[in-house]
């Protein structure tokens, strides 16, 4: 409703940026009210439905997602940090991985893997869109917000050239899980 009455184009959309990374973070605190135990985050769970929710309101039916996820809890406190940089990560494949061919579609293919390898947690996002070659090297506040995260979790981040594409890669130190459900 606020955003019907802004004038200029530009302070148009940086508030609708700043509406998507909400409902990001509504969506991770929706899972954690939600679940039986609050303490802890199924981050695979929450992938996909961000990556149903953010595919449906792009309206670009031509790019399918490959998901490729392990079942990983995490502590409910790295539940944020992990869903925002994911959020982010996936935004950008969206918004500028892939060129609109003359038909007017941008048929692309978003990937995302989450593994566990011992006491590690990694998560890969990938796209095979234009890569990141020509980008415009200043980074953006999306760019800064990934990177912050990632220090915050004490993650190493790596974009790398995929070929067509690109992956970014996340490695980040879990503590080990206990087994067993909590009900
Ligand atoms: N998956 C990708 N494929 C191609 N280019 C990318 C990809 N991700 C990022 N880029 C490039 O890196 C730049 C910086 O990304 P960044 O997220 O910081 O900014 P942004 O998405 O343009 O704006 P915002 O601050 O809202 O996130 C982008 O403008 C784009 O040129
Ligand atoms: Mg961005």
């Amino acid at each position: 409703m606020q955003s019907r009455t802004i004038k200029d184009a530009a302070t148009r959309k940086s508030l609708a940026t700043m509406l998507e990374r909400i409902e990001a973070l509504s969506t991770v605190h929706r899972r954690l009210y939600q679940s039986k135990d609050v303490s802890r985050f199924d981050v695979a769970d929450f992938a996909r439905d961000l990556v149903t929710d953010l595919l449906t309101a792009s309206g670009r039916s031509e790019i399918k997602s490959t998901l490729d996820l392990e079942p990983i809890v995490i502590s409910a406190e790295k539940a944020t940090p992990v869903a925002l940089m994911v959020n982010e990560l996936v935004t950008n494949a969206l918004k500028h991985a892939f060129k609109e061919k003359p038909d007017g579609t941008t048929a692309g293919r978003i990937g995302i893997k989450m593994s566990q390898p011992d006491g590690h947690f990694n998560i890969e996002v990938s796209d095979d869109g234009v890569g990141m070659a020509d980008a415009s090297g200043d980074a953006s506040f999306g760019m800064r917000l990934i990177k912050s995260l990632a220090r915050q979790l004490h993650a190493d981040i790596e974009w790398r050239d995929a070929g067509p594409g690109t992956k970014v890669v996340i490695s980040m130190p879990n503590e080990p899980q206990q087994k067993g459900n909590v009900s």
